[in-house]
């Protein structure tokens, strides 16, 4: 049985790379001396060359091309270990903190439950705030990771879609509009609207839908929640724009209705923000991928 080291391994598979003791000793951070020591005791080990020198150049012999093969398998496993191992000391106290706006808590809570399932050793804060105060923490790099439906304009930030979010026009149920298709947008002028605060990205978006059409937005009533604008809106006291993720509680809902107003449902989506060039940390990393990973199944209601 032969008995190689991890050590001897590692050298080798650099010179068989680089074609180069020195440029093996370099990278590997050892003198040339300690890199020919290590190569000399695999050989021992192995029982035949696996190098051959001629002048200064540097060949692979049969069975040197052989264990090349097999130590790039095997470094590549290994490789892999060190990394989930230090992934897991990183997750073991890890702490993450998100940041999301407020239509988020239709769904955050549905990512977060099994990703602490997943990772019971991090400890989640999760701040819950309208896009304007989420802005505010962002400029000043209170957390790790940031979503929002708009993400923002003259910050140096990198934003990644991970979700639809379409925005959509609500009625009560029982408003004339209600079963009519292709409603001109046009027509909403007429209509009274229930709005969110100021500072909130479905207001801002809301408002911005309005004034590309150039169409007057009448607003009715301020609301500081997209629960108190759906109870509203089942109320009869206007129509409202807001996230489709706002219904997703409750899909069924006999009170509500979507209206089919042309260029609706307008197609936005949920980003992930952060501050660019920030280093994630581990944990923060590990959020990423399981949001992509999980989003998926979010998306086909699993
Ligand atoms: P909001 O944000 O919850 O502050 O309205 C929603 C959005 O950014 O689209």
């Amino acid at each position: 049985m032969m008995h190689a080291t991890l050590r001897q391994l590692r050298a080798f598979e650099a010179v068989a790379r680089l074609l180069s003791f020195s440029r093996a000793a370099e990278e590997l951070r050892i003198s040339q001396p300690a890199v020919s020591k290590q190569i000399r005791l695999l050989q021992e080990q192995v029982g035949l060359p696996l190098l051959e020198q001629l002048g200064k150049k540097v060949f692979l012999t049969e069975a040197g091309r052989e264990l090349y093969a097999t130590c790039a398998d095997w470094l590549g496993t290994w490789g892999r270990f060190e990394q989930t191992i230090a992934n897991l000391k990183g997750l073991k106290q890890g702490r993450l903190k998100v940041a999301a706006v407020t239509t988020t808590k239709y769904f955050m809570p549905r990512i977060l439950g099994p990703f602490c399932a997943r990772y019971p050793g991090i400890d989640i804060a999760l701040e819950v705030v309208n896009r304007d105060r989420l802005l505010d923490r962002l400029a000043g790099n209170r957390d790790d990771l940031y979503v929002m439906g708009v993400p923002p304009e003259g910050m140096e930030t990198e934003s990644e879609p991970f979700m639809d979010n379409p925005l959509i026009v609500l009625a009560p149920a029982t408003h004339p509009l209600v079963g009519r298709e292709r409603i001109p947008f046009a027509e909403l002028a007429r209509e009274t609207f229930l709005v969110r605060e100021q500072g909130s990205g479905t207001r801002m978006t809301m408002e911005r839908v309005f004034q590309e059409r150039e169409t007057p937005l009448q607003i009715k009533m301020e609301l500081g929640s997209n629960e108190a604008i759906k109870q509203a809106v089942a109320g009869g006291l206007g129509l409202a724009l807001l996230s489709r993720s706002t219904l997703s509680s409750d899909p069924d809902q006999r009170e509500l209705a979507e209206l089919d107003v042309e260029g609706f449902p307008i197609l936005r989506a949920w980003y992930l923000v952060r501050p660019k060039g920030k280093q994630l940390s581990v944990v923060a990393a590990t959020f990423l991928e399981f949001l992509r990973e999980h989003v998926q199944l979010l998306v086909r209601g699993q």
